[in-house]
């Protein structure tokens, strides 16, 4: 059985950041990025991220809701930095974000962004391994890790692994926002 450190560690212990040239190859017919060569830059730094903090090798269980803003155009630079969220049991969410440039840096935009899951797996066994926590600082990682467990039950939801009603950090999150009164 393989042992990582469970002792937390801090979001920037993680943190991974990746640079692309779009090059004539990774482009449509209309000379944008093709969007499957993006989410797969998206899944390497995720994957990259998740391995640092975990500590081990990890399988990408599950991506959320991607949509891409506006076209990234041969030649310009993409900036992919993805961060630790929150870990559970066996598993942490990822955070990327992407944003593009010209290669001199002028129109610099965001592009898109996305959560993805990943396990970690043991080495020897094959089996998901328990990982170690996230220790957030700054405000957003805070506000990052807090709502980390709704969307977490919400793509469980949607994966058929849990029912609604186990859902019990939705389930508060609902019933606090039912004692809202909205004015009429
Ligand atoms: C992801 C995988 C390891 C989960 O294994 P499993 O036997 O279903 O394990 P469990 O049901 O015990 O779940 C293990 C963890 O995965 C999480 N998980 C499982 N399915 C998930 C999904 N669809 N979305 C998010 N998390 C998921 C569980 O919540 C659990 O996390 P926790 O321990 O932190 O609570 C397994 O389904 C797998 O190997 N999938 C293929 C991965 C792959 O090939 N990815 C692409 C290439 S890397």
């Amino acid at each position: 059985m393989q042992s990582n450190s469970l002792e937390g560690k801090l979001v920037s212990q993680s943190k991974t950041v990746m640079t692309e040239m779009i090059m004539p190859n990774d482009t449509n017919p209309m000379g944008n990025l093709m969007g499957g060569y993006l989410m797969r830059w998206m899944d390497i730094a995720c994957a990259v991220c998740a391995a640092r903090h975990c500590g081990s090798q990890v399988a990408t269980a599950s991506v959320d809701h991607i949509s891409f803003h506006e076209p990234i155009k041969l030649g310009d630079v993409i900036t992919l930095t993805a961060t630790v969220t929150r870990a559970f049991n066996t598993s942490v969410e990822i955070y990327v974000e992407v944003s593009a440039a010209e290669i001199t840096g002028a129109n610099p935009r965001q592009s898109n962004h996305a959560y993805f899951t990943f396990v970690a797996i043991d080495k020897s066994t094959g089996k998901p391994m328990k990982v170690p926590s996230v220790i957030p600082l700054t405000n957003d990682e805070k506000k990052q890790f807090e709502v980390a467990s709704r969307r977490r039950e919400l793509r469980l939801i949607l994966a058929g692994k849990i029912k609604p009603e186990e859902a019990t950090e939705l389930r508060s999150f609902f019933n606090e926002i039912d004692k809202i009164k909205f004015p009429v």
